[in-house]
C-alpha cells in the first residue's frame, strides 16, 4: 500500500477551477446543466449496464438493509437511482434512506421520480432527499449504518475530506460503499478507452447540448486514484477494513469500507 502521508491532497479538478471552492462550484454547475437529460444519457452511454451496477451494489449490502431501523445515506445521489436500488433491495424491511446532493436540479428530478407509487403494504416508503454538500454534511457523528455513493465520490473536490466526512457520520461498525469508474487494463482496456475518450464525449455532448461535462467525465476518471491508492486513503481516513471489487472487466468497481 502507498504511504498516504506522502500523497498529495487530491480531488476533482474541472477545467478552469483553481481551488477547492471553484472546483466544487464548477461541478455543481455542470451537473445542474445536464440534469434534464442525465438519466437518458446515463442509460444510453452505459448501454443500461448502470442499472446492473446499482443493483449489484445494493445487493452487496443486503444484510445491513435487512436489519430493523437501519439508516442509510446515499451521497451525491443525483437523480436517485442508487437510492431507489437500495430501497428495492431492502423490500419489506423498510430502512430509512436519505439521498443527499448539492445540485438542486438533480434532487428535483429524484423527487419527481419518487412521487409515483404512494407507500403502502407493497410499496416501501420513497427515499427522502436533502440538499447538502458531501464535504460538510448536516448530520451528527455515528449516525448512519450505511453510506453509499455511486459515481459521485470521484467528483468531490477533496477525496480525503470526503472520506473523513463519511467516517464521521457512520456509526462504529457501519459500512460504506463507493461505486465508481476505474480504468480497465489489457486489450479490453484499450478498446474501452477509445469508447470512453473519443465516442462517449461526442454522444454525451450531442444529446445534452452541453459540451463540458462529457469531456470532463473521462478526464475525471483518469485523475481518480487507482484502487490500491484509494484503499490506502480509506484506511488512513479511519476505515478498519477496505476492499475493492471490480465490476464488468473493471470498468467500474465497488469500494467497501467498514468503520
Ligand atoms: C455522476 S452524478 C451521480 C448521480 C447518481 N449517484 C448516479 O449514480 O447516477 C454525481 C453527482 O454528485 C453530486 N456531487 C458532486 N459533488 C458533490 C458534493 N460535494 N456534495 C454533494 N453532491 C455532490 C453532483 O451534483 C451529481 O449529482
Amino acid at each position: 500500500m502507498p504511504d498516504v502521508t506522502k500523497l498529495p491532497v487530491i480531488g476533482a479538478a474541472p477545467a478552469g477551477a483553481s481551488d477547492r471552492t471553484s472546483a466544487a462550484r464548477a461541478v455543481r454547475e455542470m451537473f445542474t446543466s445536464i440534469a434534464p437529460r442525465y438519466d437518458l444519457l446515463n442509460h444510453v452511454l452505459s448501454l443500461n449496464v448502470d442499472r446492473l451496477w446499482w443493483r449489484r451494489t445494493a445487493r452487496s449490502f443486503r444484510d445491513i438493509l435487512a436489519r430493523p431501523g437501519t439508516r442509510v445515506l446515499d451521497l451525491c445521489c443525483g437523480t436517485g437511482d442508487m437510492a431507489f436500488a437500495l430501497r428495492r433491495e431492502a423490500g419489506k424491511s423498510r430502512p430509512q434512506i436519505l439521498g443527499a446532493d448539492f445540485s438542486h436540479a438533480m434532487l428535483q428530478r429524484a423527487s419527481a421520480k419518487s412521487a409515483s407509487g404512494a407507500p403502502n403494504a407493497v410499496n416501501p416508503p420513497a427515499p427522502s432527499w436533502i440538499e447538502a454538500d458531501a464535504l460538510n454534511l448536516p448530520f451528527p457523528r455515528d449516525h448512519f449504518d450505511l453510506v453509499t455513493s455511486a459515481f459521485g465520490f470521484r467528483n468531490l473536490a477533496d477525496y480525503n475530506a470526503g472520506l473523513h466526512e463519511i467516517v464521521r457520520v457512520l456509526r462504529p461498525g457501519g459500512e460504506c460503499g463507493i461505486l465508481d469508474f476505474s480504468e480497465p487494463g489489457g486489450a479490453m482496456g484499450a478498446l474501452y478507452r477509445v469508447y470512453f475518450k473519443q465516442v462517449l464525449p461526442r454522444i454525451g455532448s450531442a444529446i445534452s447540448g452541453v459540451r463540458g461535462p462529457y469531456a470532463y467525465l473521462p478526464a475525471s476518471v483518469e485523475r481518480f486514484p487507482q484502487p490500491e491508492e484509494l484503499l490506502a486513503r480509506m484506511k488512513n481516513a479511519g476505515f478498519s477494513e477496505a476492499t475493492w471489487n471490480p465490476y464488468t472487466f473493471g470498468i467500474a468497481g465497488l469500494y467497501r469500507g467498514k468503520k
